[in-house]
């Protein structure tokens, strides 16, 4: 049975929730609709999802909006995606600054357009003091890709003879990803059913709690997210020690 929201206790509440939003296609698919009327919904649903985070009192939410492959996809449903991406950046600012949530983003800017990089650093900027919750949507993000940036940044360093390589350990790696400053997830969610990572958080997500849910990502709500929690709160974390 769901339990209210406020019954969760807050020692079982992750940290950091993130989120594979998939099945956007199929959902769109099953009522005869186009994909992007699936990828609007989906962006309705990235809308109710954030706001009750914020009410269940996570502290981190990381939702991947478009991946380093998602560019392999027809040029019209590229479009749509950056679409979505330009007007939930153009019009959530300033619903976010008033829940005092901080908005980052991750991933490799450098392909995107230079009016969503605007959109980008403003929104930033705008909410850099909030504390409520911090919000971090992945875009062009890949873990691998992640992994070889901050490789490459990192061997700079021992040929300009900055980094000694007996200092590069897990932390010292984790310090040199986009998410340098927010604690590895908790939980990862996928929906649609699918089970796989896809690139996402590959690091981060090491000790992560993974959950596999049904449902596909424009019906995911609340009351659903609260499922979640509940069954993570039933799960036991070991990071790798034995059980007492
Ligand atoms: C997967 O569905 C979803 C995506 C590729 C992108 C997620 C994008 C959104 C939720 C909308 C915009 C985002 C924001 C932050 C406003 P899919 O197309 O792979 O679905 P399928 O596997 O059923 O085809």
């Amino acid at each position: 049975m769901l339990e209210a929201p406020h019954s969760i206790a807050e020692t079982t509440l992750p940290r950091h929730v993130a989120i594979i939003m998939d099945g956007n296609g199929r959902w769109a698919k099953a009522r005869h609709l186009p994909r992007a009327a699936g990828h609007r919904e989906g962006a309705e649903a990235v809308r109710r999802t954030v706001t009750a985070s914020r009410e269940l009192g996570i502290e981190f939410l990381t939702i991947y909006a478009f991946s380093s492959e998602n560019w392999k996809r027809p040029d019209e449903e590229v479009s749509d995606l950056m679409g979505l991406l330009r007007v939930y950046l153009q019009r959530e600012i300033k619903e976010l600054d008033k829940q005092g949530i901080r908005l980052r983003i991750i991933g490799d800017k450098t392909q995107l357009s230079a009016d969503i990089c605007k959109l980008i650093d403003d929104g930033e900027r705008k909410t850099t003091d909030n504390s409520d919750m911090v919000l971090t949507i992945a875009i062009n993000y890949g873990g691998q890709a992640e992994l070889a940036m901050a490789m490459r940044c990192i061997a700079e360093g021992v040929k300009e003879g900055k980094i000694n390589p007996d200092d590069i350990d897990e932390e010292f790696i984790s310090k040199h990803l986009y998410t340098r400053d927010i604690p590895d997830p908790d939980l990862v969610i996928r929906t649609s059913g699918e089970q796989r990572l896809s690139n996402f958080l590959l690091w981060q997500a090491a000790y992560s709690e993974l959950m596999f849910v049904d449902d596909y990502w424009p019906d995911f709500d609340k009351q659903k997210l609260v499922s979640a929690l509940n069954a993570f709160a039933e799960r036991d974390r070991r990071f790798g020690a034995r059980k007492e």
